[in-house]
């Protein structure tokens, strides 16, 4: 396998880091995670145009513009001949330099990037998942795709252990997101989800999803709903670039609804598939 490494190609096993790698000591960096179907990026514009946020919003200089990532990922497709389903990593650390909480200066930014097949979980998507709830202890500034994820580690742990596929995250009673994924509630016919302030990533797929719900007049109200909401819900489904749009239909033991995937996740997983090809 080829990977991209700053703006060259290597191959995968050539790629060696020096113990003192700033993502390592300190998760000084941000990444993006970026689906592939059938050899062709979805949602690129948006994850790029994301990715230099991040990198601005933490002062990360990038060595390339977005054309210039654009076409490198492009290439990067070529070159492992990616016809199937997969999925791209790409992270951006502030460098490799002798340790200090300081930023190094003269040093530049280490960038990677590999792609590694992802088939769709077509049983999830068609079953549903289930969901455990957590208190989101992360930092106030979850809209940058940080690479500091030990808080959606530990939650992600927590929900596997428990047999769930994800941790519906709340603050103070109000659910913001999922340890890797947006979340959203259905009641009366209209989706409730946490607004796209700095208090969660706000989702490439999520900006899809709201696309689709307006396309098919379905309401979509980012004032968020709480734990409590939950108990009351007709539908819930996650939303990423790895999952899609995926019901959750058991919330902490109980049910969703009828504890089926319900008609408008059903529409909103259409719409997704009808994007995405
Ligand atoms: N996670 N919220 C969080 C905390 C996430 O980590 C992600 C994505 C999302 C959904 O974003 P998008 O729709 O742009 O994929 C929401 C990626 C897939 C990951 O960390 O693997």
């Amino acid at each position: 396998p080829i990977m991209l490494s700053q703006t060259k190609f290597i191959h995968r096993d050539n790629l060696h880091y020096p113990f003192e790698e700033r993502a390592m000591q300190f998760g000084d960096g941000v990444y993006e995670v970026i689906r592939i179907y059938k050899g062709n990026y979805y949602l690129m514009k948006e994850h790029i145009d994301r990715f230099f946020r991040s990198a601005e919003a933490v002062k990360i200089r990038l060595p390339f513009t977005k054309e210039e990532l654009t076409n490198l990922l492009n290439n990067l497709i070529q070159k492992n001949v990616v016809t199937a389903d997969a999925k791209l990593y790409l992270q951006v650390s502030r460098g490799s330099a002798s340790r200090d909480h300081i930023f190094p200066v003269g040093i530049d930014a280490n960038v990677y990037g590999y792609i590694q097949e992802q088939a769709r979980n077509v049983t999830n998507l068609q079953d549903g998942v289930k969901a455990i709830t957590e208190r989101d202890i992360r930092w106030e500034y979850c809209y940058i795709k940080s690479l500091n994820l030990l808080p959606n580690v530990l939650a992600k742990q927590t929900a596997s252990e428990q047999g769930a596929y994800e941790a519906i995250l709340h603050k103070d009673g109000m659910v913001t997101e999922c340890s890797s994924s947006n979340v959203y509630l259905i009641k009366d016919g209209t989706i409730y989800t946490y607004p796209a302030t700095k208090r969660i990533l706000h989702g490439c797929v999520r900006m899809r999803v709201e696309q689709f719900a307006k396309d098919l007049n379905i309401p979509f109200n980012e004032e968020g709903f709480t734990v409590e909401d939950i108990a009351l819900a007709d539908e819930m489904f996650l939303s990423s670039s790895t999952s899609e749009v995926l019901p959750i239909i058991t919330v902490d033991d109980s049910k969703i609804g009828n504890g089926y995937p319900g008609p408008i996740t059903r529409k909103l997983q259409r719409a997704y598939e009808e994007d995405a090809n």
